[in-house]
């Protein structure tokens, strides 16, 4: 380790309550970038960002607008590294899912607290957390390195992550120039078990979509007009039943005709991995079985298999109490994660024709295309892997696990596909911190331990 490198590593170390707090703060700001009453809290948590790379260093510090949600991309550059220094681009998301259900919070998700070493809050670990060990990285860096830094680094934090990456898709379309790059590093995904630092190989894509059935012109008294009148919950729910056989296997015809099986020795190393399925659906799911398809390990079900959920039906009589009414309309939210080689285009194509083969009588079925992304798989043949992979022996003193996630991260692909870019998916969550789920949390150490192997990969990439 070079002098410097340790100076960055003991500079974290002085400062890791700082960081804690300014995290906090962060956390504090409720950007969640699906509900449009949050825009500008949205906008305070990127202005929040771009404030912080200003003062550590960063140049060319400047929101960019999106034609699309209107939450605007955080860039920042910083390239006069030394001799041939490679370019890092180090993307993460600042937007957060919404927090309901609220009365499930043990505190408030908007309010940060430190429990059992751990920190509580919405976004803490997806993906504010992470994305601030970048920050704090870069910061150790630049201090050690008196106001250098031993990488060319480019940042790129979107607001639009969790409703599809819309926006930062058409800034890598646009602009590729602009994010030139030897690697993309992005911390937003997890640790395959504690103290077991893991790097993620493949993300699952997604087509998230809704099912609109109409039926009556209005609402209707369901005593005056049930029996004539068609409704739409029933004939939604007949919809979805057929989507699905009570294996798991997706109905609609093709869907699994692109979908690859992970290769041998990708299987072979799955098998190795310390996992125990019933202390992970005590643990993790709390269900009172799993379920899925049965020929398939729990892994290879999340990781390289493709799904079908339903995720909310609006619509209808809600409240507390009983109504009697026939609603004109109904609506499902349902969502496909997608696996290598599937695409998003062919997927949706299949099931918007196959639900509307499937439509009932008596009522009109609209099927609508909310985000998509692509599934993708990375190379591990690249000196990135190898430095990462080094640098996370030296701070967890264990060498790395390769996993998949059942996760998306839309822009991944396009840093792939589009920009040619090694991605590095380095992450460190903890299976049990809750992304999207009441109490979420970011365990601390881990927060620390990120930074450290962030500080020790940046000073050696390349090398
Ligand atoms: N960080 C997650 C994705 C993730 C989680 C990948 C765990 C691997 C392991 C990301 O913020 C996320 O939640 N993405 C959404 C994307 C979607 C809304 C397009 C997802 O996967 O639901
Ligand atoms: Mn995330
Ligand atoms: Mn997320």
């Amino acid at each position: 380790m070079s002098e410097k490198t340790g100076a960055a590593i003991e500079f974290a170390r002085n400062n890791q309550q700082r960081f804690v707090e300014e995290l906090k703060a962060l956390l504090r700001i409720p950007s969640i970038s699906t509900l449009p009453e949050h825009a500008g809290d949205v906008r305070r948590a990127a202005e929040f960002i771009a404030s912080e790379l200003r003062r550590i260093g960063m140049e060319n510090v400047r929101l960019i607008e999106t034609a699309t949600k209107g939450h605007p991309l955080v860039y920042a550059d910083w390239l006069h590294a030394a001799g041939a220094a490679p370019t890092v681009l180090c993307y993460g998301h600042y937007d957060v899912q919404p927090a309901e259900p609220l009365d499930e919070w043990i505190s408030p998700p908007f309010e940060p607290a430190e429990r059992n070493g751990n920190l509580y809050a919405r976004g803490a670990v997806d993906d504010k957390g992470q994305m601030w060990m970048h920050v704090k990285a870069l910061e150790s860096l630049f201090t050690a390195y008196e106001g250098k830094l031993p990488v060319n680094v480019r940042v790129l934090v979107e607001g639009e992550e969790e409703v599809g990456g819309e926006g930062v898709a058409w800034f890598v379309r646009e602009h590729p120039e602009e994010l030139r790059a030897d690697v993309a590093l992005v911390s937003d995904t997890e640790m395959f078990a504690p103290d077991l630092p893991t790097i993620c190989v493949g993300l699952r894509g997604m087509i998230y979509t809704e099912i609109e059935v109409r039926g009556a012109s209005i609402d209707l008294h369901s005593g005056m007009y049930g029996g004539a009148a068609p409704n739409p919950f029933v004939a939604l729910a007949q919809i979805i039943s057929k989507l699905k056989d009570e294996n798991g296997r997706i109905q609609i015809p093709g869907f699994y005709d692109r979908v690859a099986s992970p290769s041998a020795e990708e299987l072979k190393a799955w098998k190795a991995l310390p996992f125990n399925e019933e202390h992970y659906r005590q643990t993790e799911v709390g269900s009172p079985e799993l379920t899925g398809e049965p020929d398939y390990s729990v892994l290879e079900r999340t990781w390289a298999r493709p799904t079908l959920d339903v995720h909310g039906m609006p619509g209808g009589f809600i409240g507390a109490g009983a109504k009697t009414v026939i609603p004109a309309k109904a609506v499902a939210k349902v969502s496909m994660r997608l696996v290598p080689d599937q695409t998003t285009d062919e997927a949706f194509a299949q099931y918007k024709a196959f639900v509307e083969s499937i439509a009932p009588r008596g009522v009109v079925v609209t099927v609508r295309l909310i985000h998509s992304a692509e599934p993708i798989v990375v190379s591990t043949d690249n000196s990135f892997i190898k430095a990462a992979v080094s640098a996370m022996h030296e701070v967890f003193g264990t060498d790395t696990v390769f996993v998949r996630g059942g996760g998306s991260i839309p822009i991944v692909g396009d840093f792939v596909r589009g920009l040619g870019l090694p991605t590095l998916m380095m992450g460190f969550g903890l299976p049990d911190d809750n992304l999207h789920a009441p109490n979420e949390k970011f365990h601390l150490a881990n927060f620390h331990r990120g930074i450290e192997s962030i500080v020790r990969f940046l000073s050696t990439a390349g090398g």
